[in-house]
């Protein structure tokens, strides 16, 4: 028997170089081994889109296209959609008196969250809502209605992923044995730097290359990449460890090419432009298989519904058998 991968995307806005590198490849490499489900977390978007449905709405297609074209194969991968799957909410209900207020306050990654929403709920995070306070609750939900063992996560979601063990350990303890606690699986990459130098790549932070931006996109971009700011002239020597182009080549471009742009830039003998100029090249190289299977996609919208029907369906039929158990286990079976 295969054991089983759950992990989740919130459908907030298309997929950048970050969610490529950090997590996406990832996921294309384990989908041989076991048996897998992605979830389009749009109830969890909503957590904090709540005033903006259809955002959540179209981004859950564009996220799915974009996985489809990164390599997830359908025929592997069971993608389907949190908000169709209401044992999820249902369970979520379950787990709520099994975690405390002042718990969820204490999670690292909703303060952080919180820290970053101000406008949203406020400067001391006072205007919180229920839904959004809970909703590792509900990612415990996610994780468990699957039995998922392993979730492949970026390491901001470990505090999530320990929340939920926890959650499992005391529903086992007081209904007896039924849940799986999950495992986390860090990909070697977690994180991406953005193109300001900032340590994670991010929609919101304005620094991200996506994977559906244009040639002219990315030519912008990358000249606007930070770069050792202690070189001035065409001929200065830099250091490459503190420049983002750089940081990019190291991804995308071939290794005979990458240490000639190292030892180039250590000796002044190459400028930024052309060495800007060389990465755009490159990424764009990189992105074509990308984006030629991104159009067939996009060309045929209804084979986008179709996988993620099949996905939902499957989702749909394990949720419900294990829904059953859990009700048994909690003496609400009637
Ligand atoms: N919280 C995750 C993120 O923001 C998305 C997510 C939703 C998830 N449900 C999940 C991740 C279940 C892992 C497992 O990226």
């Amino acid at each position: 028997m295969k054991k089983t991968i759950l992990t989740g995307l919130r459908p907030t806005g298309n997929l950048h170089l970050g969610h490529l590198f950090g997590a996406g490849q990832n996921y294309v490499k384990l989908q041989n081994d076991y048996e897998f489900f992605l979830e389009i977390a749009d109830v969890q978007a909503l957590t904090d889109n709540f005033n903006d449905p259809e955002k959540v709405r179209k981004n859950v297609y564009e996220i799915t296209t974009d996985l489809l074209a990164i390599g997830i194969d359908p025929n592997k991968v069971n993608i389907f959609i949190q908000s169709q799957i209401s044992e999820i909410a249902e369970l979520t209900i379950f787990f709520s008196n099994l975690v405390t207020i002042s718990r969820l306050y204490r999670n690292p990654t909703v303060k952080s969250e919180m820290a970053q929403k101000k406008e949203l709920f406020g400067n001391d995070g006072e205007s919180i809502t229920y839904g959004f306070l809970g909703y590792p609750v509900s990612q415990a939900a996610d994780i468990t209605i699957f039995s998922g063992e392993l979730v492949p996560v970026g390491d901001d979601q470990l505090p999530l992923l320990e929340q939920c063990r926890e959650i499992v350990r005391k529903f086992n303890n007081i209904y007896g044995n039924t849940l799986i606690e999950p495992q986390p699986v860090l990909s070697e990459t977690t994180r991406i730097k953005g193109l300001d130098g900032n340590d994670k790549m991010g929609k919101s932070l304005g620094n991200a290359i996506f994977l559906v931006d244009d040639e002219e996109t990315i030519t912008k971009k990358v000249m606007g990449a930070v770069t050792d700011p202690s070189k001035i002239k065409k001929d200065d020597p830099a250091n490459p460890d503190i420049c983002m182009v750089y940081y990019y080549h190291n991804l995308v471009t071939p290794k005979e090419e990458l240490e000639t742009v190292c030892s180039e830039c250590k000796k002044g003998t190459r400028g930024c432009v052309n060495c800007k100029k060389q990465l755009i090249k490159n990424l764009n190289e990189f992105l074509k298989p990308i984006k030629e299977r991104r159009k067939q996609y996009e060309e045929n919208p209804e084979i986008v519904k179709d996988i993620l029907e099949k996905g939902t369906n499957i989702a749909k039929k394990r949720a419900t058998e294990n829904m059953n158990k859990i009700k048994e286990a909690m003496k609400i079976d009637y």
